[in-house]
């Protein structure tokens, strides 16, 4: 981990980012805070729809706005993300925050890629579903929001340590 860390902090972003202005830092954390605003905003509705929270809203009616506004945040935070790290990679070795997030985060994925392979997901716009379909669904949607929650409250932390 040093090695790669000790690697993005000496690339080419690591130099623009720490010799570009005493402002860069704090606008890319700002995009970066504003994209994870996105991601969480729309990852929460959504997911709360899947735990049966307002039921009487076709889940197809959210799903395709909170997707898209989900996964441009996620590219936006990887994105302003990288940056923020290349400044000073090799201080984050240590932090255990960082070591929480990450596997967060890689989580997340994982259940998002597992959540768009089920047959319930794919059909949900076009049939309904069944109850079993739904509680199915439900676990994804719990799951998601503990990933996110603990990323955006490990990325919190990694500051304070
Ligand atoms: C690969 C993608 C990402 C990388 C490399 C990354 C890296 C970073 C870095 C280096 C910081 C600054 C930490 C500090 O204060 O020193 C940060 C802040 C933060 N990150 Fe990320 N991040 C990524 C994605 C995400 C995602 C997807 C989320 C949420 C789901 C997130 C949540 C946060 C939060 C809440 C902060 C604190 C912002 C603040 O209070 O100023 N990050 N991130």
């Amino acid at each position: 981990m040093h090695d790669l860390l000790a690697w993005l902090e000496a690339s080419l972003i690591g130099h623009a980012m720490r010799g570009s202005g005493v402002w860069t830092y704090g606008v890319v954390n700002l995009f970066h805070i504003l994209s994870i605003a996105s991601l969480f905003g729309s990852i929460l509705l959504l997911d709360l729809r899947l735990l049966g929270v307002w039921r009487n809203i076709p889940l197809a009616a959210i799903s395709t706005p909170c997707v898209t506004v989900g996964a441009w945040g996620f590219v936006v935070a990887t994105l302003t993300g990288i940056g923020l790290l290349a400044t000073k990679a090799t201080e984050y070795q240590s932090n255990p925050f960082f070591y929480i997030k990450i596997p967060a985060i890689l989580l997340g994925l994982v259940n998002v890629a597992a959540l768009s392979r089920l047959p319930a997901w794919k059909q949900h716009r076009t049939r309904e579903l069944s109850a079993a379909e739904q509680s199915k669904l439900a676990v994804y949607g719990g799951i998601s929001l503990a990933c996110w929650f603990t990323a955006i409250a490990a990325g919190r932390m990694v500051g304070y340590w």
